[in-house]
């Protein structure tokens, strides 16, 4: 496993990290948490040190189960957690008070803090965002707060779906220690502006659903299904798995033959040294041995990354 400074924090984290959404049930189905707590085990005997996870997951059960596996292990794991919107409301919409309120901020942290059973937040980020709010006071009070109390060593946003440039006003405050960012083979706009300011300010970045949800797993065919109310059946609703099995296809016909489509999906991710570390959901034994193994190879070459770059592909599947 390979580690990597996690923008201006000291943390070093491994650059496979393990995302805790899907372990928190409710939205992903399917699994159990006997499965999940194995997998997440196995990342970290692998080397994984980075979990993400959020209060919103399962309603406080993904933190929960994230909390049950960190403090058993025996050395320094970094635990990200999420403030949901007040409102509910994602992506982010309504004023900044109904939002993010420097009250509702505290407590949030304090009830992540009580799932997790930890004495401080590696990194608490917001789970939503809008350029709009920059200039708010309660944000950064809250985060000026938790970090001089020693409840959050490290702050973020979670970046508004296929929307990176929103971010770039708050990185430019200099409060901001690390970003959460879609980022993968169809989603390649981080890469325009964030990335390099990201850089410029020695910001962390947190490279999501480098999977696209499934999509870049190799396993959507048009007669897919997921468990009734699985977040999944939404995502890849209507023609969509048509227009993925389509994109898919000639993602591989250009890649040539025995290629690997996840693989090549989390390795694309690690290529960028923008990345700090990429954390795609892995609820399985089998997937979280695969992927923490991907963190030792070589970044894809140059003629690889050339014709990964005409895949980008410009759509929102989260409306
Ligand atoms: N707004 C936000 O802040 C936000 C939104 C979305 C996600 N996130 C974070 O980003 C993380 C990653 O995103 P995600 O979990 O939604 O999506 P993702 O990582 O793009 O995809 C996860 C899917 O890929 C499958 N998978 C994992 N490894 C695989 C492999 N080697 N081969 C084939 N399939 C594989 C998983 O299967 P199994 O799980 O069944 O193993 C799961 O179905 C989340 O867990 C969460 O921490 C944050």
């Amino acid at each position: 496993m390979k580690y990597c400074k996690l923008g201006r924090t000291n943390f070093e984290v491994s650059t496979i990290g393990y995302g805790a959404w899907g372990i928190g049930g409710k939205q992903w189905l399917g699994g159990t948490d006997d499965e999940s707590v194995a997998a997440l085990r196995r990342a970290i005997e692998l080397g994984v040190n980075l979990i993400d996870t959020a209060l919103a997951y399962g309603d406080g059960h993904s933190e929960q189960l994230v909390g049950q596996v960190v403090r058993e292990t025996g050395h320094k794991i970094y635990v990200a957690t999420k403030v949901p919107p007040k409102n509910r409301i994602w992506p982010a919409k309504g004023a900044f008070q109904e939002v993010f309120p420097y009250s509702y901020i505290m407590a949030s942290a304090e009830e992540s803090l009580g799932n997790l059973g930890l004495e401080t937040i590696d990194l608490l980020q917001l789970h939503v965002w809008s350029s709009e709010w920059v200039d708010q006071d309660d944000w950064r009070r809250a985060f000026e707060d938790l970090k001089r109390s020693g409840k959050a060593r490290a702050v973020g946003i979670s970046i508004t779906e296929h929307d990176p440039d929103s971010a770039l006003s708050a990185i430019r405050t200099g409060l901001i220690d690390a970003v959460q960012v879609i980022y993968n083979i169809f989603d390649q706009t981080p890469e325009k502006q964030l990335f390099p300011l990201t850089i410029q300010e020695n910001v962390g970045v947190l490279a999501r659903v480098p999977l696209d949800e499934g999509a870049l797993g190799g396993h959507i065919t048009e007669s897919t299904t997921f468990p009734r109310g699985d977040f999944r059946e939404f995502y890849f609703r209507g023609n969509r798995k048509k227009e993925v099995v389509q994109h898919v296809n000639t993602l591989l016909r250009d890649l040539g033959d025995f290629v690997s489509l996840p693989e090549t999906a989390l390795r694309f991710c690690l290529s960028n040294s923008a990345v700090s570390s990429v954390i795609p959901g892995m609820r399985t034994l089998r997937h979280a041995e695969m992927n923490s193994a991907l963190s030792d190879m070589a970044p894809l070459s140059a003629a690889t990354l050339a014709i990964l770059k005409r895949h980008a592909w410009d759509r929102n599947y989260y409306c």
